[in-house]
């Protein structure tokens, strides 16, 4: 059976056809990722900051981050499971020179991906829900940066207001550390519960962010520093905390 990540497919394909060029132009009033570019800024300004020389953005989407990065300087490869996504990104870097790779992270050969000095975690790891796919992946990216190379994770994390996450998200639920949405929406995929009598799929991972740091230290990095944003209980539309991290790759 498929892994619930490839189910990001379909959002992509509705995307496409509303016209909607990236994941944060939806169809939300809001948007979470200007502050993680500002994030990014604030790493570039510290005396470990990583060389403008290679970068790789994980689950890069339609590339709106692959391409502010290559627009500082970097040579930039982005990565993302989705085809349709790959596509968009591709139709949007027409005068950039970033490199599209359609895979999934997790099963992708690391030695056909190259070396790094940034590696930005485009709110991907959230996605992974499957505790062993984790580790592979948190591995992998130790293995592509190189010794000193830094890791900026952006992550969904918990606490979250259950109260607003069901008030916004009809069709979603939690169950310990992973929100699933409604299988009709995407279809069937791995790792599917029934809930109230209801098929659903693994859709994000939201550890509390103390776990998530945890996480990060046990795979071989080191948090340099950290932002974590509260959910807003007078914000429905973001029910989760968020998580940044700049970490150094130990
Ligand atoms: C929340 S979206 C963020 C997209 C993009 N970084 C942006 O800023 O617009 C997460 C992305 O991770 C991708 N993704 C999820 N699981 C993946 C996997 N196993 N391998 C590669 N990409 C994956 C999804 O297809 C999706 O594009």
């Amino acid at each position: 059976m498929r892994k619930s990540y490839e189910a990001h497919e379909n959002e992509y394909k509705r995307m496409k056809s509303k016209g909607i060029k990236s994941w944060e132009r939806r169809n939300y009033p809001w948007s979470i990722f200007p502050p993680d570019r500002h994030f990014i800024e604030n790493v570039f300004m510290l005396k470990w900051a990583p060389k403008k020389t290679r970068a790789i953005e994980l689950g890069c989407g339609t590339g709106t981050i692959s391409r502010w990065l290559a627009k500082k300087g970097f040579t930039v490869t982005g990565i993302d499971i989705s085809k349709t996504a790959i596509q968009m990104a591709k139709a949007q870097s027409k005068t950039f020179k970033i490199k599209y790779i359609n895979k999934d992270f997790c099963s992708t050969n690391v030695k056909s991906l190259g070396k790094y000095n940034l590696c930005i975690d485009g709110h991907f790891m959230h996605c992974i829900t499957d505790k062993k796919d984790r580790k592979i992946a948190l591995n992998k990216i130790r293995q592509i940066l190189n010794p000193s190379g830094i890791l900026v994770f952006m992550s969904m994390c918990s606490p979250i207001s259950r109260k607003n996450l069901l008030k916004t998200y009809s069709s979603q639920r939690i169950l310990g550390n992973i929100i699933y949405i409604d299988a009709k929406i995407y279809g069937k995929f791995e790792g599917s519960r029934v809930i109230g009598g209801k098929e659903y799929i693994p859709m994000r991972y939201i550890a509390h962010w103390k776990s998530l740091l945890s996480e990060l230290r046990q795979a071989g990095f080191s948090p340099m520093i950290t932002e974590y944003f509260k959910y807003d209980k007078n914000n429905p539309e973001e029910p989760t905390g968020l998580l940044n991290v700049a970490a150094i790759r130990k």
